[in-house]
């Protein structure tokens, strides 16, 4: 498995992993729209009164927070302990736990698993990204759905862009460039914080783009079929699972 996917790659390429608490304050905001939209695509694809949920690469929480208010049986799982921590520290009511989406293994499987937030953008290399696929079949009941949001396409390369923005009190200046790594299907966000009163930090975090093709591909091997192309209001892509997932009992990493 490759190295890029550990804690400390993961950690060491963001200063928003290396600090939660600073992930939720500026990606929380969305949850409710987010959690509304898969819901509607659950709705309409999946089980009748489905109610249980997985989201794999949850972070912390905030939009599975939403979604347990639909489905009564939910759980998430994200690779990052601090990730988890805020998650249990703010959200204690959810069943959570540290995991790799490459190889955990709940023991039980659900009616709606979701991969958002581009976490499955993380996994670069063909065998990671196939055994995530086999984690997702792994947990997901026959006729349940898969819906995943990740990079499709690159965006606009090699432009910088600057914009002040405030974390925890303080202003800083955010300078952010996308390049591409020749060598493969990876986006290169290359993201420098300037603030006032502190160190200044880079990231440069690599993440692969999957076309929804790619996608279908890897589905269809852990034998899921895409039911929604994406069109031009809807960045999610939702699965079917075809027949009997490989639920191999197993337990979290904690
Ligand atoms: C941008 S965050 C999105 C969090 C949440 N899904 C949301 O939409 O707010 C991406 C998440 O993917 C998680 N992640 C990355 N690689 C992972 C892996 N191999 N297994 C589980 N989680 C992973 C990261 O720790 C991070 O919390």
């Amino acid at each position: 498995m490759t190295d890029s996917c550990k804690v400390e790659a993961l950690e060491e390429a963001s200063l928003l992993y290396r600090e939660p608490a600073l992930y939720a304050e500026m990606a929380d905001a969305e949850a409710v729209d987010t959690a509304a939209a898969i819901v509607a695509l659950a709705d309409r694809h999946g089980p009748a009164g489905a109610d249980s949920l997985l989201d794999v690469g949850c972070g912390t929480g905030a939009v599975l927070e939403q979604l347990a208010c639909k489905y009564s049986k939910s759980a998430g799982v994200d690779l990052l302990p601090g990730m988890i921590e805020i998650s249990r520290e703010r959200r204690p009511q959810l069943e959570t736990y540290v995991g790799d989406m490459r190889t955990i293994r709940l023991g039980r499987s659900f009616e709606v698993v979701t991969c958002i937030g581009n976490a499955l953008a993380y996994l670069t290399a063909p065998d990671d990204i196939e055994a995530a696929f086999a984690t997702f079949a792994g947990h997901c009941v026959p006729g349940g759905v898969l819906v995943i949001r990740t990079l499709t396409a690159f965006p606009p390369l090699d432009r910088s862009r600057t914009s002040r923005t405030r974390v925890s009190g303080r202003s800083a200046n955010v300078t952010t460039t996308y390049t591409r790594d020749p060598a493969a299907e990876v986006l290169i966000l290359t993201r420098h914080w300037d603030f006032e009163d502190r160190e200044p930090a880079t990231d440069v975090i690599r993440r692969r783009v999957l076309t929804i093709g790619e996608q279908e591909s890897f589905a269809a091997a852990a034998g899921f079929t895409l039911v929604r192309p994406r069109d031009e209001d809807e960045d999610m892509t939702i699965f079917i699972r075809d027949d009997a997932g490989d639920l191999r009992s197993g337990v979290a990493d904690d």
